[in-house]
């Protein structure tokens, strides 16, 4: 049975019992306090606590989807038989519509008659110091399935949650086949505070999961992860010299690039970001140090795409190889050097690592793993501490860093080194507003921006858009884009919680973890973006705005340049 067979029979099958099926929320949660998407229960969150009613969005109280998840806990062991970054859960929801019976029944009955596999065991909570053994499960599976085996585990196998800092969780059942944990049913009838209490939810909720990976494998019949339809294919096109831990770790990770920035991650040195770059730069070192033909991760970003593409239509090949190459062209130039360094160290410990990692960009596993006995005593933990305590110290100073040859301001989008740069780039980035409503007015909503890079010079703006735009519109786009400067509209700044913002149709940039408050920028009543600024006060002072070049960067991805005059 192929994936897309399973796919299909499973939500089919829900389907037909009642179930809404819902699409796979982004890898981004809403949720600020994690930074990625867990577990398929995580958009449903507030329907369990009924800060959200599930028959009034969903026509139903029970929901099941296809979830894109991504773990990162398990980074380091990626290469093994069984770790992955990123997966798909397969589950089914209820939000008070039905309880544990009809929950074991649906997972009996999916398993054992539709997929036709065999059980080895289940396992039930067997309850902790305050918390109740769950007895009724138990009793629940000896009537579905008399005689089968029952384990029964303490909190830390058999209690799911909660994700973030709080959230329903409550007691669970796994289901065992050929010795792999398959399905995990989970009966949340707790609300988990951050300080670690339990209250009692007023309505009780189901919440399954069940990888798609390890599923594949199982009715695949395969010995492991990486050898099913959805891993093989793409562990297939490693570079043949590679030895097979190092292809299954390209595997996994192209696999979560191609999703994240899917997801409109960007590679950067911040959270999300830079979990991106890390997966990038461990499959370009590999790849940098094996002397491999990097150009093979084109055809594997392809190969994801045609695997998944039906599923995840956002996933665009050219995007992605376009920012992979993008980054790989960037580290591979201090790579070599830093790869030098770290051969001359006698003993690497955290500061040392985070050293490499700051001046080559080194991502921790390769310390660690070229390191060999040399980073012994270095732990993931003790990095990270020192990651922190230089990002505490450089957000300190992060917008201004004054100083000898420092920058002005250096927002990842915006550098200045002076204060007369500083006034060019703040007209050129206040233009870059009117130059993205003025592309998604003259050209259509496909229109989204992708990257941003803006320098006293020039602005460059990336955008998606399947075709290179004609003279006719490039004209247009600058015009509407001067008129708009004619006009001398005020550039106003509001600060509102993020939610709001999104709600006023304000346009935000490739969907990182914004904070809780967020400013957006609006330009009389044509533009309106979430943004840090800084902004001129009114568009008369940006000039004579005029677009250089536009050319393709990738499949589908457009890039702009354009300047401003003095007038
Ligand atoms: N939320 C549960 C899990 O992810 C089902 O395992």
């Amino acid at each position: 049975m192929t994936h897309q067979e399973i796919r299909h029979k499973f939500l089919d099958f829900f389907e037909k019992r009642g179930h809404k099926i819902v699409p796979s929320s982004s890898l981004l949660p809403d949720d600020p306090s994690v930074l990625f998407t867990t577990a398929g229960m995580q958009q449903f969150k507030p329907y369990y606590t009924g800060q959200a009613d599930a028959m009034k969005d969903f026509g139903s109280l029970n929901t099941a989807s296809i979830q894109k998840a991504m773990r990162t806990s398990d980074i380091d062991e990626v290469g093994d038989k069984s770790h992955l970054t990123f997966f798909e859960m397969l589950g089914n929801f209820s939000f008070g519509g039905y309880w544990k019976k009809e929950a074991i029944e649906y997972a009996y009955e999916f398993l054992t008659k539709e997929l036709k596999l065999e059980i080895d065991y289940v396992s039930v909570f067997e309850g902790e110091k305050d918390i109740p053994a769950d007895e009724e499960s138990e009793k629940i599976w000896k009537s579905v399935a008399p005689g089968i085996e029952i384990k029964k585990m303490g909190r830390e196998d058999n209690f799911w949650g909660p994700t973030g800092n709080e959230g329903p969780c409550g007691p669970t059942s796994e289901i065992f086949v050929n010795g792999v944990e398959v399905w995990n049913l989970v009966f949340n009838e707790y609300y988990c505070h951050p300080d670690g209490k339990l209250e009692k939810l007023k309505t009780s909720g189901v919440d399954t999961g069940m990888g798609l990976d390890r599923l594949s494998t199982v009715i695949q019949n395969k010995k492991n992860i990486f050898e099913t339809d959805l891993l093989e294919p793409i562990l297939k096109l490693a570079p043949l010299e590679l030895e097979e831990k190092v292809k299954r770790v390209i595997a996994d990770h192209s696999r979560a690039i191609a999703f994240l920035i899917s997801d409109e991650v960007q590679p950067s040195n911040k959270e999300q970001g830079y979990i991106l770059r890390r997966l990038m730069r461990r499959i370009i070192t590999h790849n940098f140090i094996a002397k491999a033909d990097l150009t093979l991760m084109h055809d594997i970003f392809a190969k994801i795409a045609e695997i998944y593409g039906q599923h995840y239509p956002n996933l665009n090949a050219g995007l992605i190889i376009n920012i992979f190459d993008s980054e790989k062209e960037k580290f591979e130039k201090t790579l070599s050097h830093g790869l030098k360094e770290l051969q001359k160290l006698d003993k690497i410990d955290a500061q040392s690592a985070f050293k490499l990692y700051e001046s080559y960009g080194l991502p921790y596993e390769i310390i660690k793993e070229l390191g060999e006995k040399k980073s012994e005593k270095l732990t993931r933990e003790k990095f990270d501490e020192e990651f922190k305590k230089h990002q505490e110290l450089s957000r300190a100073g992060a917008e201004k860093k004054f100083g000898g040859h420092g920058l002005l301001l250096d927002t990842g989008k915006l550098r200045a080194g002076n204060e007369q740069e500083l006034k060019k780039a703040t007209r050129l980035h206040t233009a870059t507003h009117l130059l993205h409503t003025a592309l998604r007015k003259i050209l259509g909503n496909e229109v989204k921006q992708v990257g941003s890079d803006i320098t006293a010079e020039r602005l460059r703006f990336d955008f998606t858009f399947p075709r290179k735009l004609t003279n006719e519109e490039i004209k247009k786009v600058e015009d509407l884009v001067n008129e708009v400067i004619k006009k001398d509209l005020p550039v106003t700044k509001e600060e509102m919680p993020y939610e709001e913002a999104l709600k006023t149709g304000a346009l935000s940039f490739f969907k990182l973890k914004y904070p809780p408050k967020v400013n957006v920028y609006s330009v009389g009543d044509f533009s309106k973006e979430l943004c840090g600024g800084p902004h001129v006060s009114h568009t008369g002072e940006i000039g004579k705005f005029s677009i250089k070049k536009e050319e393709a960067i990738g499949a589908g991805i457009r890039r702009i340049r354009a300047i401003v005059l003095e007038q």
